[in-house]
């Protein structure tokens, strides 16, 4: 096992190290290359976790790197407790908690319980069993409809696009929220149950600290029949009966995870990923008999303005309080549209993004995109993030200010989502997913000694982190300092807003008075003799120039 160093140090409250951590989300296959294949693996991780220390992260998050066949970059599983022979080994992998653990770094990995891949061993056994079969019956399986039942169970429709259902050679059909590839389980069976339960603590025994949960708001479902049409399942309200999304059976699952991740010391953390429809909703995922902890995605659909900013902030901070959790703060991640990018694009207006609950559509720079503008903002909106209290999740790459990619032909686009022409609609996922530029020249731009499973656009070499290392007034130095600084602006999981009297500057303060001031608009703010005291981003003749934050240290 590979804790030890960390289990020593740990103090009295280490148990509650998730609650204002920053974890940085790596996509492992698109992060390092150590071995120039093309595909990032788990010796590449290794080989930058001096990087990672010096970015001053609290976790890191890592997106699957299990046995798969990559038909959606890794959400399709086919075996939950191993490494993808291309990414590397069991041992690389505890070489790697060891490294990160050493340097203080905690490990979260992803659970993908919704549904496996077509690959795993079930799904290749219930398709062997054929009908009626107990191997099928861990799936959801179904006879179609008309004459010969080569029509669909139901017009149900995937969150990628296309019919959410596909038949097998014997004529059976099987249910798929997501790609063909990617069979829902089913959560009514013992065995998948107690499958997970095995998977937990496969990896809590190897040190994992903690969980995230993918579309953990899908797994149990009620398909009595007659099953509703897609026009009825829309139309039913998500209120914890809908036959498909967030019943609130599914929280029966959770506690017995919650009961797996408390029987270690200090207990496995979790993280929700719960598109629901309402924060009460949510609130049960983050509830601590449960998960403990759920993303609060309201960022990812707000424009870069105060008022949108100040009311989110203000609700999920009261969630908060009421749910016992923290919130977690997220502005990017490997399922949307980067946020340099998002933030240079017009207020969003459905074109690039979809609102609400639903999914967000990655776009990559459309036309009339604002680069310099995306950027000043996005800097601006994460020093925001920096500073409240919660924990912050870091998407790989937006630490340098990288770019959404749109340079990518349809012949070298992998998202499924791209191809079924689902709720991604545009160009799917894979512009946030470009392997990282490490190095400003050199193949692959130091990602690998070769190239890249997607293509890296030439303006990488800005971003590339050898560079902007060097750079003092560059994106990664920002990040740096800001999560140095982080360390001593966390205190008591409040704050106190300070009105400025404008309606697009943000001002507040955390109980041992650090100060954080973002400037929405395009007029300076005028701090007086608080500029003397800026000491992360730039005041400019004492005022906060427009698009911009700086955080001000509390008087000596
Ligand atoms: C989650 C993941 C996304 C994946 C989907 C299906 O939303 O974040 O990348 O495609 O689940 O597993
Ligand atoms: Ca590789």
């Amino acid at each position: 096992m590979t804790d030890a160093v960390l289990v020593e140090t740990r103090t009295d409250d280490a148990a509650a190290w998730w609650r204002q951590a920053a974890v940085y989300q790596i996509y492992p296959r698109s992060f390092a290359d150590a071995n120039g294949d093309g595909i990032g693996d788990i010796p590449g991780i290794l080989s930058r976790v001096d990087y990672l220390a010096d970015l001053g992260i609290d976790a890191v998050w890592l997106s699957p790197f299990y046995p798969s066949a990559l038909a959606d970059g890794g959400y399709d599983v086919a075996d939950y407790r191993d490494v993808d022979p291309r990414l590397g080994t069991l041992a690389d992998f505890d070489a790697m908690v060891a490294a990160l653990h050493e340097r203080g770094i905690r490990v979260v990995v992803d659970i993908v319980p919704n549904h496996t891949s077509d690959l795993h061993a079930w799904f290749q056994e219930a398709l062997a069993a054929g009908r009626g079969s107990a191997a099928r019956d861990r799936y959801i399986f179904r006879e179609g409809t008309g004459p010969d039942g080569s029509e669909p169970p139901t017009d149900w429709v995937s969150v990628f696009g296309g019919s959410a259902w596909d038949r097998v050679e014997d004529g059976q059909w099987y249910f798929h929220n997501f790609a063909t590839e990617q069979p829902d389980l089913n959560w009514a069976h013992p065995e998948v149950r107690e499958d997970f339960l095995t998977t937990l603590r496969f990896w809590s025994d190897r040190g994992v600290d903690g969980f995230r949960i993918d579309v953990a708001h899908m797994l149990t479902k009620d398909l009595t029949e007659p099953l509703p049409s897609r026009a009825e399942l829309d139309a039913l309200p998500q209120d914890g009966n809908h036959p498909l999304i967030d019943r609130d059976d599914v929280h029966e699952v959770y506690a017995e995870w919650r009961r797996v991740f408390d029987s270690y010391d200090p207990p496995r953390t979790a993280v929700a990923e719960a598109w629901v429809s309402t924060p009460e909703r949510r609130a049960k995922y983050a509830s601590a008999e449960g998960l403990g902890q759920a993303f609060n995605f309201d960022l990812l659909v707000a424009d870069f303005d105060a008022p949108q900013f100040r009311t989110i902030i203000t609700d999920n901070l009261a969630q908060a309080e009421a749910t016992g959790s923290s919130t977690t703060w997220v502005l990017s991640n490997h399922d949307v549209t980067r946020h340099a990018t998002r933030y240079g694009l017009p207020p969003l207006d459905g074109r690039a993004v979809k609102q609400g609950t639903e999914w967000v559509a990655a776009g990559g720079p459309a036309e009339g995109i604002d680069v310099a503008q995306g950027l000043r903002r996005a800097r601006a909106a994460t020093l925001l993030l920096l500073g409240l209290p919660g924990s912050t999740y870091l998407y790989q790459g937006e630490e340098l200010g990288l770019q959404e990619v749109a340079e990518i032909t349809p012949e070298q686009r992998q998202d499924p989502a791209f191809f079924r022409g689902g709720e991604f609609d545009g160009l799917g996922r894979d512009g946030c997913r470009v392997p990282l530029p490490w190095t400003s020249s050199g193949p692959s731009f130091g990602f690998g000694a070769n190239g890249a499973h997607l293509p890296q656009p030439s303006w990488f070499a800005e971003f590339a982190a050898d560079a902007e290392a060097a750079d003092p007034s560059s994106t990664l130095s920002l990040y740096r300092e800001a999560l140095r600084l982080r360390r001593e602006l966390q205190a008591e999981e409040r704050l106190d807003w300070i009105e400025t009297g404008r309606a697009d500057v943000l001002r507040f303060s955390r109980p041992n008075g650090w100060q954080v001031v973002t400037n929405f608009g395009a007029e300076p703010f005028e701090l007086g003799a608080d500029a003397d005291r800026v000491v992360l981003g730039a005041a400019v003749d004492s005022a906060v120039p427009g698009e911009s934050t700086v955080w001000i240290a509390p008087t000596a």
